[in-house]
């Protein structure tokens, strides 16, 4: 599965402490999933030992990256933009400047983005940052460079990414790369691989230097996490040519999690994305015999008709979806469920649409992440179904679902008051530099007075009132985790 979206962190640039011994100057700046922001912690630590410090400012860079996102139209018109707006300070400003595209855009267009971008001069796919500092050459010597190559083994398990434009706090922590489900909508198997896993040793080793430097919670990132298996390296797809020695020995998901758990007991565990499809019950056991694994469950959906879910090649009905659901209620009653859905796939009718609505009142998730349809080049449904559903019923089906799943949030967010909760302090809120924000083990913010507590602090926050989304409180002490 592809991971949430974070809108707030949408075109961060990323800037890190600077080395001294360092002359050029790097910008680079992330769109799309939490995936492409770890990615790009460790192309900049590549560059950091290429002789790169990084700036804020465009002006400044000797060279710009733009870590890019195809999941939809949408996303890939906002780095046309991007790269409009680099042209104007290249012409204006900075004429020696170089330009870099990173991630599912390049390699979903590869050569194309040379031709149709004037101002691209390197263009690197997923699996091919290893190969920058090579390509970097070929761009000093007025070549353009590009390496779109996808691979079968690289997982950057031996780069300890330098960890950007964060709090010091929460970090990912990449355990996966790529994805074989071949969901009919979705442009990631093509721009991001064949799923392969990391060497659990390395994760484990990343998970336990975070903990040395203070972290307090990581998250396990992959498409679809729970798909996880390390049988020595190598494509998921090739487990079954493996050696009866290495399927015997290989590590799952349920497994990795409790190392991760066991390794750093009172470091908070998460992990993104779930696809219901690979989620055993293993992990929910896990997930409820270990305090410091975070209830919270990101499990898309897509849809809530069987017919629709077929047609996008989901592997599951909306019953064994449901099933899903109570079977995690039941053993981990408290767990926090959210949601990716999309809306007007081709061929969906109202009745369909009807069920999305229906199954969403049934599971009454906690949050969600909505869409319409986008069709991408090169994907199945794009080039078997017609892109039929009218745009004005894609609005009214996306405004009918958002509704709901804010009437559902407030559900939550209502019940929760009164009630005391675990809270990871993380930053300042937003709205006042007087409170704290942090997150719920069910991932719900939740705001309340600094009071003397400080960043990084495990608390106990009384629940008084809240918003939606947000909860509002105060500290009454410290959590047992402290
Ligand atoms: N159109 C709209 N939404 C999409 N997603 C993936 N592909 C598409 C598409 N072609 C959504 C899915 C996925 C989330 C990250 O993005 O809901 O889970
Ligand atoms: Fe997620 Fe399906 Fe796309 Fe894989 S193919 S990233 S599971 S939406």
């Amino acid at each position: 599965m592809e991971k949430v979206l974070d809108e707030a962190k949408q075109g961060n640039t990323l800037v890190l402490e600077a080395k001294e011994a360092n002359s050029k100057k790097l910008y680079i700046e992330s769109y799309g999933c939490s995936m492409n922001f770890s990615d790009s912690e460790i192309v900049a630590s590549i560059l950091v030992d290429q002789g790169y410090n990084t700036t804020n400012l465009l002006e400044d860079a000797d060279l710009v990256l733009v870590n890019t996102c195809s999941i939809r139209d949408k996303a890939e018109q906002t780095i046309r933009k991007r790269l409009e707006k680099y042209n104007a300070v290249k012409r204006e400003n900075n004429p020696n400047m170089k330009v870099g595209v990173l991630g599912c855009m390049a390699e979903r267009l590869k050569e194309k983005l040379l031709e149709e971008e004037k101002i691209v001069d390197l263009v690197v796919g997923p699996d091919a940052y290893k190969d920058i500092p090579n390509l970097l050459k070929e761009v000093e010597e007025g070549r353009e460079a590009v390496n779109v190559i996808l691979s079968k083994d690289e997982t950057y398990g031996d780069i300890s990414p330098v960890r950007l434009g964060g709090n010091g706090i929460t970090a990912f922590v990449s355990i996966t790369r790529g994805c074989d489900n071949m969901c009919t909508f979705c442009v990631v198997p093509f721009t991001r691989g064949r799923e392969r896993s990391r060497d659990p040793h390395s994760i484990i080793a990343e998970i336990n230097d975070l903990g040395e430097k203070g972290y307090k919670e990581i998250t396990l990132l992959g498409q679809n996490v729970d798909s996880y298996l390390w049988y020595g390296g190598g494509l998921k797809k090739d487990f079954k040519n493996a050696s009866p020695m290495q399927q015997a020995i290989a590590t799952t998901f349920a497994q990795l999690l409790e190392m991760a758990t066991l390794a750093q007991p009172k470091m908070r565990i998460r992990f993104s994305t779930s696809n219901p499809q690979d989620m055993t019950e293993d992990v929910l056991h896990v997930m409820a015999k270990y305090d410091n694994i975070c209830n919270h469950i990101h499990l898309p959906v897509q849809s809530g008709s069987t017919r629709i879910l077929k047609e996008m090649n989901r592997q599951h009905t909306r019953e064994e979806y449901l099933e899903l659901i109570d079977k995690v209620r039941s053993i981990i009653p408290d767990c926090g469920i959210s949601q990716d859905m999309i809306i007007g796939f081709p061929t969906e009718t109202e009745e369909d649409h009807q069920d999305t609505l229906s199954l969403m009142e049934l599971v009454k998730y906690d949050f969600g992440f909505m869409f319409k349809y986008s069709e991408r080049p090169g994907t199945l449904a794009a080039r078997k179904l017609e892109d039929d559903v009218p745009e004005e019923i894609k609005k009214r089906r996306l405004m009918e679902i958002v509704d709901l799943q804010q009437k559902h949030s407030a559900y939550h967010t209502h019940k929760t008051v009164g009630k005391i909760v675990e809270v990871l302090i993380e930053k300042e809120s937003k709205k006042s530099d007087k409170e704290w924000s942090g997150r719920t083990p069910q991932n719900t913010v939740a705001v309340f007075p600094k009071e003397n507590y400080k960043l990084g602090d495990f608390v106990l926050v009384e629940i008084t009132e809240c918003t939606t989304a947000t909860l509002i409180g105060k500290a009454v002490g410290y959590s047992e985790n402290h």
